[in-house]
C-alpha cells in the first residue's frame, strides 16, 4: 500500500453530505462535499406559472417538489385532480398551454467554496435528471439547456455568478415546450397500448408530465483534489470457456478492470486507490491527471480462493463485494475523495451455437459473430432456463414514483419464480433501487438502450453519445445486468436506416463496456461480426449484423382484446378457442438440439376491481364503462390523435376483454358487457383477469413440452390502475393499489408451477410430462390426482424420477383419463424431493403445501364454460393476530367443490396462494404476508 500517511485520518473525513434525502437516490459524483438542493433537505421549490391569455390560464405559482413531476404538484396544489381519474389525463391546458419555470433559493458555503481566495475551490451544480426540455438559470446567468431525460447535467459555477448570504442565490428551472429534445424522453410517457393516452405532444412524440425527476445537489472540489465522475468496474473471467459449472475454489478468477473518471479543478498529481473487500491489499498508482475530465483504469484480480460466486437466484447465492475507490490529491490539506460500489463475480455467456460439442468450441473459441442453432444463458458454466418477463415503467408521474416500490416489484418477480427481467426500451433507465434489488435477489438483467419507433428512434448526436455513456457507466457494477440490447423490436439491418443501432448505439456501448454480451435488437438474429461467438461479448471489430437466418429468437404470441370500440384492439369481435386441454409436444428436448428462446409473448388483461375502481366513477365501474355515446375509431398504432376523446372512459383504458372472457367463460351478449355495477364489475374483472392466467398457462406448458430456453412474459408490471399485459398492478401506494403492485392470478401460477423448475402437467388424450429445468438433478416424485366435481379424488399417476440436471430435460407419461369426461374434474399434479418423501406431503384444502413439494399444478380438462361444477358457497374467517412471522392466517370453508377461489385486499402484501381449487371442506395456511 503506497498511501500517504494522512490517508487513514482524511478518510474519516472523506465525502460528506449536509443532508442525506432518502428515495430515488443515484450513484452520484464524488468529490469533497454533497449539498442536496432537493426534498428531505428541507429546500422549498415553487413552480410558476407564466400565464397564457389565449388559453384562458392566469399565472399561478405552486409549491414542488423535488424529485418530482408538474402533475403531481399540480394536483396537490388542489388545481388537478388526480391525473388518471377519469379523463383527466386529457385535460392538459394547464400543463401544456403555458410555461413553467421552478424555482428555489440556495445558499453557498462560502468558507467551502473559498470566495475571497485566489483560486477558489470548484462548486458545480449537478441534476440526476430532468424531463426534459428545461433551460438552466442561476442568479439569471444561463448554465445550459437539459434536452434528454437520461442525462446527468454538472454545470460550473463561477464565483463570479455566486453571491454570499443565506439564500441569496436564485435557481431555476424553465420548462419551455419549443426546446427541441429529439425524443429523448420516456417513450411510453403520453401513450402505448397499455398507458394513458394524452393529448400533449413534444414535437411529433406524445409527452405527458415533467419536472425535475431526479436529485439536485451541489458539489464543492477543493483545489488540488479531483471529483470521481463515474466508477466502472468490469469484471473478467480468467479461464477457458466453461460449459460446467464453475465450483467456489477451484475456477480461473477474476480480473476486475476499474476504469475510474475523474474530473479535477486544476492539474494535479496523487494517489488514486482501489479498496477490493475480497482481498486485504489495496491497489495504488500514482497518477497525473489535467484540467477537466480524465480517466485512469487500474486492475485488481479475485482469485477462486478469495470470492464466492454470484449466481441467478435458485442457482446459488448472490454474494457481493465493496470495491472502494479513492483518490488523494498530493497537497497536505487536500482532503480524499472516495466512493464505491458493490459487485458480484459471474461469467455470462450468450449462446447460439452448439457448445455441448466439444469441437465447436474448440473452433467458436476464435471466431466472430453468431450462430444459428438457438438461443441460451450460460451463467459461470452452467446452461439455465430463463424465465421471467418484460419490465416497464412504473411510473409515469414521476412525482409518485418511489424507490421501495421497484425494490418490491423485483422481490415479487422473484417470489413468482422468475429469474431474468427485460427492461424494456420504450421506457426509461429505471432508479438504483432496481438493479440493487436484482442484484440482491439474483435477478438478471436484459437491457434494451432506451429507443423505439414513434419519434424515440436513434440518431448520431453528442447528446445521445452522451446519454448512452452515462447510462451505461452508471450501471456498470451491477452484477444483474448480463446483456445490452440495442432496441425493442427494430431489426437492425446494414444498409438501411436501422444500421444505426449497430454502427452507433451498440457501437458507443460496446466501447463503453466489453465485459456483457450484446444484442442488435429484441428480438434478432444477431451479429456477423463485433462479437466473441462462444458470448456474443464485445471483440473489438465493427458491428454488422447478417441477413435473415434460422429464428433463434421470438416475439409473439400475443392475445389483443376487442369486441369494443376501444382506443385499442377492434371493435369487431374475433372470437378465438381456448387451447384447453393443451397439445403436449413430444419432441425430443435438450441443450444439443435446435431451440428457441422466447422474449415477449403474453396476453391483455384488466386490473382488479380494488386497483381499477377508485380512479373510475362508480356510474363507469364495467367493462364498457356504461352509456356508450361516442365512437371511436379504430387505429390502434396511431398514438398522436385521441380517437376517443370525449367518451367512454373504458374506451381510454386499454384492450377490451370481450373477446377473451367469451373464449373462457362462454359466449356473453353485449348486454352483459355493457352493465354497471360493483358486483357486475368485480365478476368481469375476475373472469378477465382469469383468462389472461389460462392463456399464458396453456401457453407456458405448451412451450415447455418444446425445446425453449427463454420464456420471458410480456409484461410483468402496469404503468396506471387499469389494465395493461401484466401479472402484477400498478404498484404506486395510492388509494386502492398495492406497494410494488398487487398480484393477479397469473402471478401466483408463475409461483405455483408455471415457472418452477421441476414441472409436471398433461393434455390432450392423458398425454403428460415432468420437465426439470433446473441446473440440478432431479430426484423426487411426481403424483397426478383427479379432483372430481363431486368432492372424491382419484390417484391417477404416481411415480419416482431421476432426471439429470437441466435445463431441457423432459419425461413424457401418460394418464388414463379415457373413461372420464373433462367436463366433471380437473387434475392436480405435484412434484416433491425425495429428502421430503419421508415426511409426506400433503394438499391443503387451497393448493399444495408450498414448503415441501417443488411444484403444484391445477390442470383444467375443458375450459371453465363447459364445466359441469356444482353451485358453492366458500367462506373465510381472518385470524384475530398476525403469525409471528407477520403472516395472517386465513380459514376457508367450502361447501362444495370450488375452482378458482381468489381472495383480494387492500392491505399491502400478497396471498401464499390464490385462484384454486377447493374440494368440499375447511383449510387452513399461512394467508397473507407482506411483500
Ligand atoms: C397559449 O394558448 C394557445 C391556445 O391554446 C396556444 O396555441 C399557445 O401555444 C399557448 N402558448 C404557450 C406558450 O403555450
Ligand atoms: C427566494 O428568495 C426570494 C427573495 O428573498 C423570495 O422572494 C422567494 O420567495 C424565494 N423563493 C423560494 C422558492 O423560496
Ligand atoms: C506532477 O508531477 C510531475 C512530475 O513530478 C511534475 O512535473 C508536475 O509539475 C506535477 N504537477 C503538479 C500539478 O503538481
Ligand atoms: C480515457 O483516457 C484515455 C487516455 O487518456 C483517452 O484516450 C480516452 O479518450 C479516455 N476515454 C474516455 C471515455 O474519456
Ligand atoms: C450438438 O452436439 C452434440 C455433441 O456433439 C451432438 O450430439 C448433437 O447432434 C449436436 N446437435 C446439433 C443440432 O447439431
Ligand atoms: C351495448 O352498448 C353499445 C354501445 O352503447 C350499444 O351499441 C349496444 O346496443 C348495447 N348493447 C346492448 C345489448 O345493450
Amino acid at each position: 500500500m503506497r498511501l500517504p500517511s494522512l490517508y487513514v485520518l482524511v478518510t474519516l473525513v472523506g465525502l460528506s453530505w449536509a443532508c442525506q434525502p432518502g428515495d430515488l437516490l443515484e450513484v452520484i459524483p464524488s468529490a469533497g462535499t454533497v449539498d442536496y438542493l432537493t426534498g428531505g433537505c428541507g429546500h422549498e421549490w415553487v413552480a410558476f406559472s407564466s400565464g397564457n391569455s389565449t388559453a384562458a390560464l392566469s399565472p399561478l405559482a405552486i409549491k414542488a417538489q423535488v424529485p418530482g413531476d408538474l402533475l403531481t404538484d399540480l394536483q396537490a396544489a388542489g388545481h388537478i385532480g388526480d391525473p388518471l381519474y377519469e379523463l383527466n389525463f386529457l385535460k392538459s391546458a394547464i400543463w401544456d398551454q403555458q410555461t413553467w419555470t421552478f424555482t428555489t433559493n440556495f445558499t453557498v458555503d462560502i468558507r467551502q467554496v473559498g470566495l475571497d481566495a485566489a483560486t477558489p475551490n470548484r462548486l458545480q451544480l449537478v441534476f440526476d435528471g430532468v424531463k426534459m426540455g428545461a433551460i438552466i438559470r442561476v442568479n439569471g446567468k444561463v448554465l445550459g439547456t437539459a434536452t434528454s431525460q437520461f442525462i446527468r447535467y454538472t454545470y460550473d459555477l463561477k464565483p463570479e455568478d455566486l453571491r454570499a448570504g443565506n439564500g441569496a442565490n436564485k435557481l431555476e428551472v424553465v420548462f419551455d415546450r419549443s426546446i427541441r429534445v429529439g425524443g429523448r424522453f420516456m417513450a411510453c410517457s403520453g401513450g402505448w397500448d397499455w398507458a394513458p393516452y394524452t393529448n400533449t405532444m413534444q414535437e411529433d412524440a406524445t409527452t405527458f408530465s415533467y419536472g425535475i425527476w431526479k436529485h439536485v445537489y451541489l458539489i464543492y472540489t477543493p483545489q488540488g483534489s479531483a471529483s470521481i465522475t463515474h466508477v466502472v468496474p468490469h469484471v473478467f473471467f480468467k479461464g477457458l470457456y466453461p460449459t460446467q459449472a464453475l465450483v467456489d475454489g477451484q475456477h480461473a478468477g477474476f480480473t476486475v478492470k476499474v476504469k475510474v473518471f475523474l474530473s479535477a479543478p486544476a492539474a494535479t498529481n496523487g494517489t488514486l486507490a482501489l479498496l477490493p473487500s475480497w482481498r486485504s491489499a489495496n491497489i495504488s498508482r500514482r497518477i497525473s491527471i489535467p484540467a477537466g475530465g480524465s480517466n485512469h483504469t487500474l486492475e485488481v484480480q479475485a482469485d477462486a480462493t478469495e470470492i464466492k460466486l454470484w449466481w441467478p437466484i435458485g442457482m446459488g447465492e448472490q454474494p457481493l463485494y465493496k470495491l472502494g475507490v479513492q483518490f488523494q490529491g498530493d497537497g497536505q490539506t487536500v482532503p480524499v475523495t472516495q466512493t464505491s460500489r458493490r459487485i458480484g463475480f459471474r461469467y455470462f455467456a450468450l449462446v447460439t451455437g452448439n457448445d455441448t460439442d466439444p469441437a465447436y468450441v474448440a473452433r467458436a473459441s476464435t471466431e466472430e459473430g453468431t450462430e444459428s442453432m438457438g438461443m441460451y444463458f450460460r451463467i459461470n458454466g452452467a446452461a439455465f432456463w430463463s424465465k421471467g418477463a418484460n419490465v416497464i415503467p412504473m411510473e409515469e408521474l414521476e412525482g409518485r414514483m418511489l424507490g421501495e416500490a421497484h425494490r418490491v416489484m423485483v422481490r415479487s418477480a422473484a417470489h413468482g419464480g422468475m429469474n431474468t427481467l427485460r427492461v424494456w426500451g420504450g421506457g426509461i433507465f429505471l432508479p438504483d433501487e432496481f438493479y440493487d434489488a436484482c442484484d440482491e435477489l439474483g435477478l438478471l438483467v436484459f437491457h434494451d438502450m432506451m429507443y423505439a419507433q414513434l419519434g424515440h428512434a436513434p440518431e448520431r448526436t453528442s447528446v445521445q453519445d452522451t446519454e448512452l455513456r452515462h447510462q451505461v457507466r452508471r450501471l456498470s457494477s451491477h452484477p444483474s445486468i448480463v446483456i445490452w440490447d440495442g432496441c425493442n423490436e427494430c431489426t437492425v439491418t446494414m444498409g438501411s436506416p436501422t444500421e444505426i443501432y449497430a454502427t452507433f448505439v451498440m457501437t458507443v456501448v460496446a466501447e463503453e463496456d466489453s465485459s456483457r454480451s450484446i444484442w442488435p435488437s429484441c428480438p434478432a438474429f444477431g451479429w456477423s461480426t463485433g462479437v466473441h461467438k462462444l458470448d456474443s461479448l464485445p471483440n473489438g471489430n465493427p458491428l454488422t449484423t447478417p441477413g435473415k437466418s434460422r429464428t433463434i429468437e421470438v416475439h409473439g404470441y400475443y392475445q389483443h382484446g376487442n369486441g369494443f370500440p376501444a382506443m385499442n384492439g377492434e371493435i369487431k369481435m374475433y372470437p378465438f378457442k381456448a387451447n384447453i386441454p393443451i397439445k403436449v409436444s413430444t419432441e425430443s428436448t435438450g441443450l444439443d438440439h435446435p431451440n428457441i428462446f422466447a422474449s415477449e409473448f403474453g396476453a391483455v388483461v384488466m386490473s382488479s376491481f380494488e386497483s381499477m375502481a377508485p380512479t373510475l366513477a362508480p356510474e363507469h365501474w364495467g367493462l364498457h364503462g356504461g352509456q356508450q355515446s361516442d365512437t371511436c375509431e379504430y387505429d390502434v398504432h396511431v398514438v398522436a390523435h385521441n380517437q376517443c376523446q370525449g367518451s367512454n372512459v373504458m374506451a381510454q383504458r386499454n384492450y377490451p376483454c370481450d373477446n377473451l372472457i367469451n373464449a373462457y367463460f362462454g359466449d356473453h351478449p353485449d348486454s352483459y358487457f355493457n352493465m354497471t355495477g360493483e358486483a357486475i364489475f368485480k365478476q368481469q374483472l375476475y373472469q378477465c383477469m382469469l383468462s389472461q392466467a389460462l392463456i399464458l398457462k396453456t401457453d407456458i406448458e405448451t412451450r415447455r413440452s418444446a425445446n425453449q430456453f427463454g420464456c420471458l412474459v410480456w409484461q410483468l408490471n402496469e404503468i396506471w390502475p387499469t389494465g395493461g399485459w401484466g401479472s402484477l398492478e400498478y404498484g404506486t401506494p395510492v388509494k386502492g393499489q398495492v406497494l410494488g403492485g398487487r398480484w393477479k392470478p397469473l402471478h401466483y401460477l408463475f409461483r405455483r408451477s408455471l415457472f418452477a423448475d421441476v414441472m409436471a402437467t398433461c393434455g390432450l388424450d392423458g398425454q403428460c410430462y415432468v420437465k426439470n429445468d433446473s441446473p440440478r438433478p432431479f430426484w423426487g416424485m411426481c403424483s397426478v390426482t383427479a379432483l372430481h366435481f363431486d368432492g372424491h379424488q382419484t390417484g391417477l399417476f404416481w411415480l419416482g424420477f431421476d432426471l439429470p440436471q437441466g435445463p431441457g430435460v423432459k419425461q413424457l407419461f401418460k394418464v388414463n383419463v379415457s373413461n372420464m369426461n373433462g367436463a366433471d374434474y380437473i387434475l392436480r399434479s405435484e412434484c416433491w424431493p425425495t429428502e421430503v418423501r419421508e415426511q409426506g406431503h400433503a394438499i391443503t384444502a387451497f393448493g399444495a403445501s408450498m414448503e415441501n413439494v417443488v411444484s403444484f399444478n391445477e390442470i383444467l380438462m375443458a375450459r371453465p364454460a363447459d364445466l359441469r361444477l356444482p353451485a358453492a358457497k366458500v367462506s373465510a374467517t381472518v385470524a384475530p393476530s398476525p403469525n409471528e412471522d407477520g403472516s395472517i392466517d386465513i380459514l376457508l370453508t367450502a361447501d362444495n367443490t370450488a375452482l378458482f377461489v381468489t381472495l383480494t385486499t387492500l392491505a399491502h402484501g400478497r396471498f401464499s396462494d390464490n385462484a384454486f381449487a377447493m374440494p368440499p371442506g375447511k383449510g387452513k395456511a399461512r394467508g397473507f404476508t407482506a411483500l
